[in-house]
């Protein structure tokens, strides 16, 4: 695994770049990612390039012995471009124009604005896709950020009806699809059909999930053609685009089958006080991040391009600007973050940002380097991290334990139609990894479409919409199968089953979810060790019955080597159904202290610790010490091979 730095020349005085890159060296790092925002100063003008100031950055960071990642600059098209193209920006839910003034201000939509991205794609790719120096792409920055993903501008609806007639053929069957006789929503041809905002109660759910996928599919193809220009003009390269924590508006799976790596943002403490985490978590981890949130994205971005292969692109070394509540990262948490990558199988880790901006809107954003290029107490820990990569040398791939199977339009389905405050797939995905990283067990996080062999267990946590060659996979596999609930209950036109859900799971699980209820705090049933909350499903059929609280509501079901949990994963009910689960499918768990985290490799185990005091391996995890200690101190990390 290797380490670099985000770096902006176009924001230093260019007699400071020779000394940044030779910094940047001394402290470990081989690479260094530059451009993704720079469109305004490498075409100031339509149609006249200035390359003189990035041709002498890009030799002075080479000079040094760095590795360029290259950045297409469509993130930020300049204040010309809208100008001239004023419908390019992209419309929010309320028909609001996203004005020009910050970043992602275009519609994915909007094919004017896609010939415009490619066209700048293909000079900076021309300009250096030879150059020797420049190892990787990156296309864009952040698909999605700032909620961008879905557009309701004229451009998206006009290219949705065209979607839709693709999808649908006829109107006719557009509208038995979508049950558009409900409500009288039937439409004549796809020119009557508009986007699902705006409407006076919910649109059709059917409206929406199409929207989605339309949505989505726009991504793909605004990726896929930048993609296409930089493969020609510079083969050879890596190419990359830097996904987001906790996002789930576009098709992952989809855009990145068009790349080599996957790269991700790890914002751990930023991603802890923004997203759904308990008050006692946000206290417990303040500084360290939840002990699952940058695992499970390294596990997720891994099973997204084919080859599996992945890197951080942006990794937090200190305090962020855009949470609630900023707070810095314990001390060792920037080195344990990037062993953490390491265990998971990164190729690559990059800081954000080599140096913390005096100006703009991120100027409250830590880098490596304070704004007076003093070096932030995370710079000393990145050499340390450089020192413990070059000590444990390349790590071969782990061996296959568990499958947990995530797709996108879960999300979206759920996201649609919660049918109760809170539920979401993403959400009971991210519930049951954590269960299954507390056991202690490594976890590969798949596509429905992603081959099975070779694991001894596979965990379905909510998957609505279940394709038949997805339930052949599994009727094959021989391991122990996990179905969360929700699974199996939605047609692909967003309807229920005519047989009712799981649909085409009951060829595993032969029986019918008869009613669902979902639970407001404070109703439930408790069981021993455990309580049904929040969701609830009444099960018929021949199953028996697992887990029972003491009213005799059942929470999880057994049918052979298929387990069906029938209520929300609460942290108790998902550990007590997984280990049960494991153990069955023969795998070892652990008694891991609180904040605890495993994650092993071909040859060794990597031990972190996310909690705020010292613990002690349990004397399962075996090995003899390569790095660290048995006893963990707070923020600590150990290889033991
Ligand atoms: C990312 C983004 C960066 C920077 C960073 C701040 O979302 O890609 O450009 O804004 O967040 O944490």
């Amino acid at each position: 695994m290797q380490l670099g730095a985000c770096y902006y020349p176009e924001h230093w005085p260019e007699a400071i770049w020779a000394e940044d890159a030779h910094r940047m060296v001394a402290a470990g790092l081989s690479h260094v990612r530059l451009g993704e925002f720079a469109w305004s100063r490498i075409e100031p003008q339509p149609g006249e390039f200035d390359w003189a100031w990035l041709d002498r950055a890009v030799t002075t960071l080479a000079d040094a012995g760095l590795s360029i990642i290259l950045c297409t600059p469509t993130a930020t098209p300049p204040k010309w471009l809208i100008d001239r193209m004023p419908d390019m920006v992209a419309r929010d839910a309320y028909g609001h124009p996203r004005r020009f003034g910050s970043r992602r201000h275009y519609c994915f939509s909007h094919l004017g604005y896609r010939v415009e991205a490619t066209r700048i794609a293909q000079a900076v790719s021309e300009r250096y896709g030879q150059n020797h120096n420049v190892v990787a792409w990156q296309i864009d920055n952040e698909y999605g950020c700032h909620d961008t993903t879905l557009s309701f501008s004229v451009a998206a609806r006009d290219g949705f009806r065209i979607w839709l007639a693709d999808r649908h053929g006829d109107i006719g069957a557009l509208n038995r699809a979508w049950g558009n006789v409900f409500w009288s929503m039937e439409y004549r041809s796809f020119d009557e059909v508009e986007l699902p905002n705006g409407t006076v109660t919910e649109a059709n759910p059917a409206h929406w999930l199409d929207f989605r996928r339309y949505s989505s599919d726009q991504v793909v193809a605004f990726n896929a053609a930048q993609v296409a220009i930089v493969r020609h003009t510079s083969p050879g390269r890596d190419i990359v685009h830097n996904f987001m924590g906790f996002y789930t508006e576009f098709d992952h799976h989809d855009v990145a089958c068009n790349l080599d790596v996957a790269g991700w943002d790890s914002y751990p403490l930023g991603f802890l006080e923004s997203f759904r985490f308990g008050e006692g978590d946000k206290i417990a981890f303040a500084r360290q991040g939840h002990p699952d949130i940058a695992a499970f994205h390294h596990d997720l971005y891994r099973g997204c391009t084919p080859q599996g292969r992945w890197w951080v692109l942006e990794q937090q070394p200190g305090p962020v600007n855009w949470a609630r509540y900023n707070p810095a990262p314990l001390p060792g948490m920037v080195r344990l973050w990037t062993l953490e990558a390491m265990a998971h199988g990164a190729e690559l880790v990059t800081y954000f940002r080599w140096r913390q901006a005096p100006f703009a809107q991120e100027q409250m954003h830590a880098g490596l380097l304070r704004p007076d290029s003093v070096a932030a107490p995370a710079l000393a820990e990145v050499r340390q991290a450089a020192d413990d990569i070059a000590l444990l040398g390349s790590q071969g791939a782990s061996p296959r334990m568990v499958a947990l199977i995530f797709s996108y339009d879960s999300e979206w389905v759920t996201g649609i139609q919660p049918q109760g405050a809170d539920f979401s797939a993403l959400w009971a995905a991210f519930a049951c990894y954590s269960a299954l990283r507390q056991l202690g067990l490594d976890i590969d996080i798949v596509s429905p479409d992603a081959t099975l062999d070779g694991y001894a267990m596979i965990v379905v946590p909510c998957l609505p919409i279940v394709d038949a060659a997805l339930v052949d996979r599994l009727e094959q596999f021989p391991g122990q199968i996990a179905i969360g609930p929700r699974s199996g209950s939605k047609t692909s036109d967003f309807a229920i089953p005519r047989d009712l859900a799981p649909g085409p799971l009951r060829r595993l699980f032969p029986a019918t979810v008869a009613r669902v209820e979902s639970l407001r705090p404070g109703v439930g049933h408790d069981g021993d060790g455990f309580r049904i909350e929040q969701w609830l499903e009444h099960v018929e059929g021949e199953a028996e019955a697992e887990l029972t609280a003491h009213d005799g509501t059942v929470a999880s079901w057994r049918h052979g080597r298929v387990r069906y949990l029938a209520a929300w994963p609460t942290e108790a009910l998902a550990t007590m159904l997984l280990s049960r689960a494991a153990r069955d499918a023969g795998l070892t768990t652990h008694d891991l202290p609180a904040g605890v985290r495993l994650r092993r490799t071909a040859d060794r185990c990597f031990a972190f610790n996310y909690g705020a005091s010292p613990a002690e391996l349990p004397a399962t995890v075996q090995g003899e010490v390569i790095l660290g200690s048995r006893t963990l101190p707070s923020a600590g990390a150990a290889v033991l091979g």
